[in-house]
């Protein structure tokens, strides 16, 4: 059996981004029969920034809601909040011990939060792949589905591990690996000409899985485009090659190459393109934005699937921080 962990920090709403980048990759997962998944929300992560409280709440069940409407099913992977778990700080703290001031200051993500905001460098910052490793091996995970942009703190992740590892003379926990589905790793780019789409780029830049008809329809209208091709077969700028490969997402193959041929021959109308792929988006988003918006008024339903979720995540912490206590003589009497 393959053990695999992830976590998302509570967001809120995710955009088609990191539906595309992670929780496709999840779902997908979870029909594999030899794999035991365990998707969590982070929240404990996201007290780095001295989060509200009460925008916790709203951001932790919409997060939960987007799970489930993604298609991650509660009866095939364990689907959890990282608070619910005891283990996990514990296994946090002991893991403290074992980090260096001097690697975890060289961690990327690290330098550019503390370049972001000077005024708030605390430690859990600082230590921010710690928890993230006891995220990952309270479970003794073999897999970790992220991006590239978590690769350093897996990195991480497997160091610590090994360095419990051979502290101790044991061989308990796996070194964990970035997972994802090799060549089908889709970008999804952003509507206003970068190349990712995110969050906190442009406003009109992501198209959230909640979006409604009429809001997908102007972001999607607004997306930069240019004067149109001159000579056939012209290379596509930026911009244009995004609204492709969004449309690739979302559209049939014969609506892609349609445009595509009207691009490579010049006849091309940006303003019938974008309205299609607005269609298709739409239509695309439809069914998780009902079910979003089903759950969100749902709280019985939610505050199962966590509670539920909570249970059998423990039962698997509960294990490991049991073995190493043992290892690490934390049993006395
Ligand atoms: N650091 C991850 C992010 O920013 C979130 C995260 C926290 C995570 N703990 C994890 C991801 C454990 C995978 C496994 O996206």
């Amino acid at each position: 059996m393959e053990i695999v962990v992830s976590g998302t920090r509570p967001t809120g709403i995710l955009h088609l981004g990191n539906y595309y980048g992670a929780v496709r990759n999840y779902v997908r997962m979870q029909e594999d029969a030899n794999v035991k998944g365990y998707f969590f929300i982070a929240d404990y992560h996201s007290f780095t920034t001295h989060i509200n409280p009460d925008e916790l709440k709203t951001l932790v069940k919409q997060t939960i809601a987007t799970y489930l409407a993604c298609g991650l099913d509660p009866a095939k992977v364990v689907i959890y909040v990282q608070s619910d778990l005891p283990q996990i700080p514990e296994l946090y703290l002991l893991l403290n011990m074992l980090a260096y001031k001097g690697e975890l200051e060289k961690v990327a993500t690290f330098k550019e939060k503390i370049k972001q905001h000077q005024e708030n460098i605390n430690a859990g910052l600082l230590t921010y792949p710690v928890l993230m490793a006891a995220d990952i091996i309270i479970h003794r995970a073999h897999k970790v589905p992220v991006g590239k942009d978590q690769e350093q703190h897996l990195e991480m992740t497997r160091n610590f591990a090994g360095r419990f590892n051979s502290r101790y003379g044991v061989d308990f926990f796996p070194e964990p690996v970035a997972y994802n589905f090799g060549d089908d790793l889709i970008k999804v780019p952003g509507l206003d000409g970068s190349t990712k789409m995110s969050k906190s780029g442009n406003e009109t830049n992501a198209i959230f899985l909640n979006e409604d008809p009429e809001s997908i329809r102007k972001k999607v209208m607004k997306a930069k485009t240019d004067a149109g091709p001159t000579e056939p077969n012209a290379e596509q700028p930026q911009e244009i090659k995004n609204l492709f490969d969004l449309m690739r997402i979302v559209s049939q193959p014969d609506v892609v190459n349609h445009f595509e041929k009207a691009y490579n021959n010049c006849t091309i109308r940006y303003g019938d393109m974008k309205k299609q792929l607005a269609e298709d988006m739409n239509s695309y988003i439809a069914p998780i934005r009902e079910k979003i918006n089903d759950l969100m008024h749902n709280d019985a339903y939610l505050s199962k699937v966590a509670s539920e979720g909570g249970m059998m995540a423990r039962d698997s912490a509960e294990k490991t921080i049991r073995e190493v206590r043992r290892i690490m003589g934390i049993n006395y009497f």
